[in-house]
């Protein structure tokens, strides 16, 4: 009996020995030195999307306690006349390179990354910060749409290149990945939230959830839509045991890029111009890298109804322009109706901007209604071989895009929305959600490890079992508690 008690003694240390974790015990190690020497955190998130990597930076108290962090946005310098002093995102020869597009090899990938280091390094001189940033890289739907093996083959080049970086801290390979939709749905919720302050790094329990706000996001490639609902498919767990329930969801194809590129590659094309006038033009679709030509202006109902077909709406159509018609009955899409505040970000914000522009408007909220029959007149007008160049082509079928989405798929005709790409300094993008996330995750996983009760979690509604626990198949604290149990046992045998 005693030597079997031994057996189970070593066994359990072999098991111990087998168990460290170099890499771990590194990461650890680092972390909690940062959080005892230095002050601030800097954290860079490099958002790659279907048409560009932006690049976000945060900075934030180091903590060594799992806890919503406190991030602050360290925004782009401006220069005395209001201009970026820097460009926010990854741009070559004058043109924003997505990462889908660079050279499968390493000396491209280098090269490429070289030149968001570059920013990061002049704005950590102009903020005077001479610390070591956290570099995370997330992927969206541009990376989605390729072949799992070139996926896999891009993340391991950027991999590669950030591991060799000095100047960052790079501590796990699943800092470079990409999320699905709906977690970037939801990541845009979160920063939303936290940017209004409905999320807060302290005091979850007096969170309210009537006063989050919807987000809507159109991106370049697809669409998101995340908000509260009771016909959730996400939970998200909050510290302090708030649990939020969350719908979200994503349509690749409804991104802006693709929804131009459909309309000039579908046989409709024809049908969202009138052949009345003289104007002939050549637009570029960079879907198919052809050239496509354009005839006479844009006829807004036609041009609508090839929409609603993209949204597959086949059984309601527009026959004249009717400001209080509206598709959405047809919609599969979840309606939006009854929410307290709707947020738009990226082409929502800047089909606003540019009509606002036109109109000579100032402010960020729109009723939907009225933007459809503003945009209505925008488009009207005669497209010149001047309005042409201007890129009056895409501008106006990004307005038209945003309306139909919003009112005939998302049923918002009597809503308003406030389209906007900043607030309290943080942009309006779900890179922020992102961040607050994983910055949690690691101090659960590094600092506050076994006791950690205040990691942020996010469950698929439908992983949920009907007595309300989830199928979470690994418990950690069960698994000590185990390892005690037959230490204990062991103990009273010898
Ligand atoms: C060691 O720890 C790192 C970081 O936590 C983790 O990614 C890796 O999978 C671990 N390795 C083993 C063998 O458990
Ligand atoms: C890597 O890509 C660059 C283009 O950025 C190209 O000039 C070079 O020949 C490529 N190198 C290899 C080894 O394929
Ligand atoms: C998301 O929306 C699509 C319609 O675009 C719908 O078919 C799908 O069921 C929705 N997903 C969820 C999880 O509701
Ligand atoms: C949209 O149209 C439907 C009829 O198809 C109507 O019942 C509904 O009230 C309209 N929605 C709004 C917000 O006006
Ligand atoms: C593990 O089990 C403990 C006690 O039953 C529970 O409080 C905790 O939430 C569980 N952790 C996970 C990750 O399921
Ligand atoms: C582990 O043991 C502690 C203290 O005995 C107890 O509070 C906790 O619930 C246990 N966890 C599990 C998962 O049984």
């Amino acid at each position: 009996m005693k030597s079997l008690a031994i057996l189970i003694l070593l066994c359990l240390s072999i098991q111990m020995f087998v168990c460290k974790n170099e890499t771990f015990d590194r990461n650890q190690r680092i972390l909690r030195e940062l959080a005892e020497t230095q002050e601030t955190c800097l954290y860079v998130l490099l958002d790659a999307g279907s048409s560009s990597t932006k690049i976000r930076l945060y900075k934030s108290v180091c903590r060594r306690s799992s806890q919503i962090p406190q991030l602050e946005a360290l925004p782009i310098p401006k220069d005395k006349d209001n201009k970026d002093v820097f460009p926010d995102k990854i741009i070559v020869n004058k043109d924003a390179v997505a990462l889908t597009e660079v050279d499968l090899n390493e000396t491209a990938f280098t090269d490429h990354f070289n030149i968001a280091f570059k920013i990061i390094s002049d704005m950590k001189q102009f903020y005077k910060f001479d610390v070591k940033p956290f570099l995370f890289l997330r992927a969206t739907a541009g990376l989605r749409q390729v072949p799992q093996q070139q996926q896999e083959q891009i993340l391991n080049l950027v991999r590669t290149v950030f591991r060799k970086q000095d100047s960052f801290y790079f501590l796990d390979d699943s800092w470079v990945k990409v999320i699905t939709g709906e977690e970037e749905g939801l990541f845009l919720w979160l920063s939303v939230n936290y940017a209004y302050q409905h999320i807060k790094h302290s005091n979850n329990q007096q969170f309210d959830i009537q006063k989050t706000v919807a987000v809507i996001d159109i991106g370049g490639a697809s669409a998101q839509t995340a908000f509260y609902n009771t016909l959730n498919n996400k939970l998200i767990d909050l510290p302090e045991k708030t649990r939020i329930q969350i719908y979200s969801n994503t349509t690749l194809g409804y991104g802006n890029d693709r929804i131009i590129a459909s309309i000039l590659e579908s046989t409709q094309t024809a049908s969202c111009f009138q052949k009345t006038d003289g104007f002939i033009g050549k637009v570029f679709n960079k879907n198919t890298k052809l050239e496509v030509d354009v005839t006479g202006n844009y006829d807004f109902v036609k041009c609508t109804n090839a929409l609603l077909s993209i949204m597959k709406i086949t059984d309601c159509s527009y026959t004249e322009f009717n400001s209080e018609f509206n598709c959405s009955k047809s919609s599969i899409q979840q309606k939006l109706t009854g929410q307290k505040q709707i947020i738009g970000a990226s082409s929502i914000f800047y089909a606003k901007s540019d009509l606002f522009k036109k109109l000579g408007k100032q402010g960020d909220t729109f009723k939907l209604k009225e933007f459809r029959e503003q945009v209505k007149d925008f488009c009207s007008e005669g497209l010149t071989q001047q309005s042409y160049q201007k890129k009056q082509f895409t501008t106006c079928l990004q307005m038209m895009w945003v309306s139909t989405f919003l009112i005939d798929g998302l049923g918002l005709l009597n809503d308003e929305v406030t389209a906007i790409s900043k607030y309290n300094n943080y942009n309006i993008d779900w890179s922020l959600g992102s961040l607050i996330y994983d910055i949690n995750t690691l101090q659960c996983d590094y600092l506050d490890m076994n006791q950690c009760i205040d990691q942020i979690t996010i469950t698929d509604a439908s992983n949920i079992n009907k007595d309300g626990q989830t199928n979470n198949v690994f418990n950690n604290s069960l698994i000590i508690n185990f390892s005690l149990l037959i230490l204990v046992i062991a103990n009273l045998l010898i």
